[in-house]
């Protein structure tokens, strides 16, 4: 394998503690570009010598397999990629950015609208990939246009009516989001404070974050909540190895300590199977599973 020597590659990086699960082995290679010109010669050199390449935002959403990932994990996190400000008529948001940081930030502003996302553990860039939402919203509903990077470092904007997003799905997905120019909406600083207040609440309510935990594991099929399927048929509290569905959520699988990635996904073939079986509807993951 040949590295240009000017791009700073490790080799053989835990990728336990980057992701939200705590699970999974390492990373092959990985590296953190400065800007997007870094960026592009990762990915140029990734390509010539045959590696995939896989990028990681939050890590809220991901299951890495025990044995690790077998190519190239690029991780969005300098400054660069984290910036934010107001431009007319809309707000640059970088890719890396915490979507917690991205609302705190409009909130200072009087800026409303994303209070809903409030509570998500994911970057910009990755509640983009795969349009991330709840409470019925989704945040397609918020961009106005995105400046992406394709896999061989051509850079493009798309308005958004370039974009198709969907349910947990976007053409986004395959680029990578260097930032996006998203939707404003002048509010009173003290309703947005109310209104996340209100979200978290009602997610510390619904969902189980006693332990480490991806969110939920499949996407709801249809109008039906996965999670209200996997309940239905008795799965709550069932557990292989230290990884249990959650007794306040079933679409949510905790690691109750050094979990293994093999262990959730025998526990994912049980719930799809039960629910195959008892509902007649296929559960398809939400997470993405890192080999
Ligand atoms: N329910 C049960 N048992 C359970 C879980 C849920 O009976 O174990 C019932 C609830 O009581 C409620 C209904 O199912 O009546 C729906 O539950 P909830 O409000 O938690 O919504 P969900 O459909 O299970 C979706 C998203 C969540 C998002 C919430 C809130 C998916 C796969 N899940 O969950 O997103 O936070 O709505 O809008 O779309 C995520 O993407 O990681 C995630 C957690």
């Amino acid at each position: 394998m040949r590295w240009p020597k000017n791009l700073k590659i490790k080799s053989n990086v835990p990728l336990t503690p980057k992701t939200t699960f705590w699970i999974g082995g390492a990373a092959q290679f990985f590296s953190q570009p400065r800007d997007p010109r870094e960026l592009k010669a990762l990915l140029l050199a990734a390509k010539g010598n045959g590696v995939p390449v896989f990028i990681l935002g939050a890590g809220s959403n991901i299951l890495v397999s025990d044995e690790g990932v077998s190519g190239l994990v690029i991780k969005l996190d300098a400054p660069y990629f984290k910036k934010i400000c107001l431009e007319p008529g809309l707000l640059r948001v970088g890719g890396g950015l915490m979507l917690s940081q991205m609302i705190k930030f409009a909130q200072d502003k009087s800026l409303g609208g994303m209070e809903f996302l409030a509570g998500i553990p994911g970057s910009l860039g990755g509640a983009l990939a795969m349009n991330a939402g709840c409470w019925g919203f989704s945040i397609a509903s918020l961009v106005k246009e995105a400046q992406v990077m394709d896999y061989r470092g051509k850079v493009k904007i798309l308005q958004n009516k370039q974009i198709h997003f969907a349910y947990r799905k976007s053409s986004l997905a395959k680029y990578i989001i260097l930032s996006a120019g998203l939707k404003l909406k002048k509010s009173r600083r003290l309703v947005i404070k109310n209104n996340i207040s209100e979200y978290l609440a009602k997610r510390r309510k619904a969902q189980d974050l006693s332990f480490p935990n991806a969110g939920c594991i499949f996407k709801n099929p249809g109008k039906k909540s996965a999670g209200m399927l996997i309940d239905a048929c008795g799965l709550k509290g069932k557990g292989i190895g230290q990884a249990f569905v959650s007794e306040r959520h079933a679409n949510f699988i905790l690691n109750k300590g050094a979990c293994r990635a093999k262990d959730v996904l025998a526990l994912m073939r049980i719930m799809k199977k039960q629910v195959k079986a008892k509902f007649k509807l296929g559960l398809q993951p939400e997470i993405k599973i890192w080999e």
